[in-house]
């Protein structure tokens, strides 16, 4: 029997009885649960194989979500004026309602309201918020279909809501508050550029770390089996007949079936979009290695970098 569902009453139903469900959101899909339950957040860690230590991002409506926070920074506030619906994750002060297995013992809580229509409907119907992590084994290429989420963990959920491709491709960008100044923890699918124009001057501090705040900090994160080079020249790394190419806004003088386009035109947006799928594509291909070259550090190039680094052999 197919898990891939559109109906909401369903994945409604099986959230209220603890189970786990894909949920589509506009930068991946996510693996949900009720996170005010310990035991239904428990299946989540063992769902994705994730470590006890990575703490999980809370999902509701706009109306809902901040009452799962002690208190609400004014920044924060402005931030999510502009930005809810949409590929921001705040991290507060969590309320006393939100059990610790959700933020890994951590005093503080990631929020977010996704911009996806679907999903939207669905938190509507729900009194409690949805814990999500994107839904894939740890350390693997993000889903941005239902079709990934279920060839991965398929046998592991409920039900599977099928919200067609993630528009935006890559993780929401978190933003916590340190001493009354706003830091970004992981460059996501809203640019520091956007966030600055609303509060001012950020801090990034998205560094490689073996003890990370977020596990999208971990030196290698979101990787394909196969070696992914990234480089600065195209002379850095030898060609062979078994060596594709991820490319962004050029064309390269080798045969064409290996030159795979994350945007032929040069569009940031558009090589979000496509990143985590083309590299999942050219995982389950018949090349050995995987070859491309950081993109300008602009727009979503930084975020876009950012998973390219952690993916890479270093
Ligand atoms: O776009 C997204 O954010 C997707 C969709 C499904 O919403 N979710 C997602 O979840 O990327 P996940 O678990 O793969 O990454 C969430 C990151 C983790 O690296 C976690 O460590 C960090 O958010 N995080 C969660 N709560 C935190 C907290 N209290 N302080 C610092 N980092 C936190
Ligand atoms: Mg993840």
């Amino acid at each position: 029997m197919s898990k891939i569902t559109v109906d909401i009453q369903k994945a409604a139903q099986a959230l209220s009885e603890n189970g786990l469900v894909g949920i589509p959101t506009e930068t991946v899909y996510g693996l949900a649960a009720n996170g005010l339950v310990q035991s239904a957040v428990q299946k989540i860690f063992k769902a994705k194989e994730r470590p006890s230590f990575d703490p999980l991002i809370l999902h509701s409506t706009k109306s809902k979500i901040f009452q799962w926070a002690k208190e609400v920074p004014a920044k924060a506030k402005l931030l999510a004026d502009e930005f809810w619906p949409g590929p921001l994750t705040l991290v507060l002060p969590k309320s006393d309602v939100v059990p610790f297995e959700t933020t890994s013992g951590l005093d503080t809580v990631g929020l977010r309201v996704p911009n996806h229509p679907l999903t939207l409907e669905l938190l509507d119907l729900l009194e409690f918020p949805l814990a999500a992590p994107s839904a894939n084994p740890f350390g693997y290429i993000s889903p941005t279909s239902a079709q990934h989420v279920v060839q991965q963990l398929g046998d592991r959920v409920d039900y599977v809501l099928d919200g067609g491709l993630c528009k935006v491709g890559i993780e929401s960008t978190i933003v916590g508050f340190e001493n009354g100044r706003a830091v970004i923890y992981r460059l996501g699918g809203l640019t520091q550029e956007m966030i600055e124009d609303v509060i001012g001057t950020v801090m990034v501090q998205t560094n490689l770390s073996s003890n990370p705040k977020a596990s999208g900090m971990l030196s290698v994160h979101y990787a394909p089996k196969k070696p992914l080079f990234l480089v600065t020249d195209y002379s850095d790394v030898q060609d062979d007949s078994a060596t594709a190419y991820m490319l962004f806004g050029e064309r390269l003088n080798v045969s064409r079936e290996r030159q795979f386009f994350l945007s032929e035109e040069g569009n940031f947006y558009e090589a979000a979009s496509k990143l985590y799928a083309l590299m999942r594509k050219l995982d389950d291909s018949k090349y050995n290695r995987i070859v491309v070259k950081k993109l300008p550090e602009e727009s979503l190039g930084s975020a876009i970098n950012d998973r390219l680094v952690r993916a890479s052999v270093k």
